[in-house]
């Protein structure tokens, strides 16, 4: 049975779709049988992992997978262990299908259920055929948001070391303690990661370390800093990239931690 793990924080370029993406990458390096999941309309993860365009995918991504079931018919292969399920733009118009039933084509399928709880019963399909599902969201606390955490046993949280991603910490926290409550997947806080950070900038440092007075145990003790191999992903992603293991070094660090926290859990 799959464990599933969301990344996010609502604070736009905190390093959400670079994370999601070098993670899936790196546990199927490591044999593990991967799904990952664009819950963003922006579809950034999307062209990382299958280095198109996000609109190759227009009626065959996550939205149409929530709306008519049937998972598998959407599911992307990418690498040996590794599938995707994409997004594009028209997973913004998730919200108004859910409150009208009509769909971006104009289509009515009229849906019932509990809004936030559409992508996990959709992955109940595909839990067995994977050792992990990883799912990049947007930088809002949408729907595409609540329905990746109660679709999720663990959330690794965002920090890029500014002011404003730290205020919204406290509002995420407690859109997982919702999910908690709310969801059947027991949804919990398995660490926050400091990213992008500039090693040069005394209020970054200070930003850092006040995360880790705030939330301790939570925070996981590598911290990410800004490197170009690292931004250049975006450009070159991880079939054919000369500098890809400098992107991916700082990466590793974070990727043990994490792993050996979800084996002690
Ligand atoms: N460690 C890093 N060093 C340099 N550039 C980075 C690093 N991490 C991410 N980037 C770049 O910073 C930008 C923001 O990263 P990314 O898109 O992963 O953030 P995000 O949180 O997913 O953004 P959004 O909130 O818009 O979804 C991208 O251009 C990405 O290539
Ligand atoms: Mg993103």
């Amino acid at each position: 049975m799959a464990i599933t793990i969301t990344l996010g924080i609502q604070k736009g370029g905190c390093g959400k779709s670079t994370t999601t993406g070098i993670l899936s990458y790196l546990l199927s390096r490591d044999g593990y049988r991967v799904l990952a999941i664009d819950m963003d309309s922006q579809g950034n993860l999307t062209e990382l992992l299958s280095e198109q365009p996000s609109n190759e995918f227009v009626g065959k991504s996550v939205l149409e997978a929530m709306q008519h079931g049937n998972i598998n018919d959407y599911i992307v292969p990418i690498g040996e262990n590794l599938d995707l399920l994409p997004a594009n733009n028209f997973l913004a118009t998730f919200p108004r299908w859910i409150y009208t039933g009509i769909t971006y084509t104009g289509d009515s399928i009229p849906f019932s259920g509990i809004p936030s709880l559409i992508l996990d019963h959709c992955l109940d399909e595909v839990r067995d055929e994977y050792d992990f599902i990883v799912i990049d969201t947007p930088p809002s606390l949408s729907e595409q948001t609540t329905n990746a955490l109660c679709a999720s046993e663990y959330v690794v949280v965002l920090f890029e070391c500014s002011n404003w991603c730290y205020s919204a910490i406290p509002n995420f926290m407690d859109s997982v303690i919702g999910a908690n409550q709310h969801g059947n997947r027991d949804t919990k806080v398995i660490g926050i990661l400091r990213t992008m950070n500039d090693v040069r900038r005394n209020d970054a440092k200070a930003f850092n370390e006040m995360i880790e007075e705030d939330y301790p145990d939570e925070v996981f003790k590598k911290i990410i800093t800004r490197k170009a191999p690292v931004g250049r992903l975006a450009l070159y992603g991880f079939s054919d990239n000369s500098e890809l293991k400098q992107a991916l070094e700082q990466y590793e660090g974070f990727y043990k931690e994490l792993i050996n926290r979800v084996e002690r859990k």
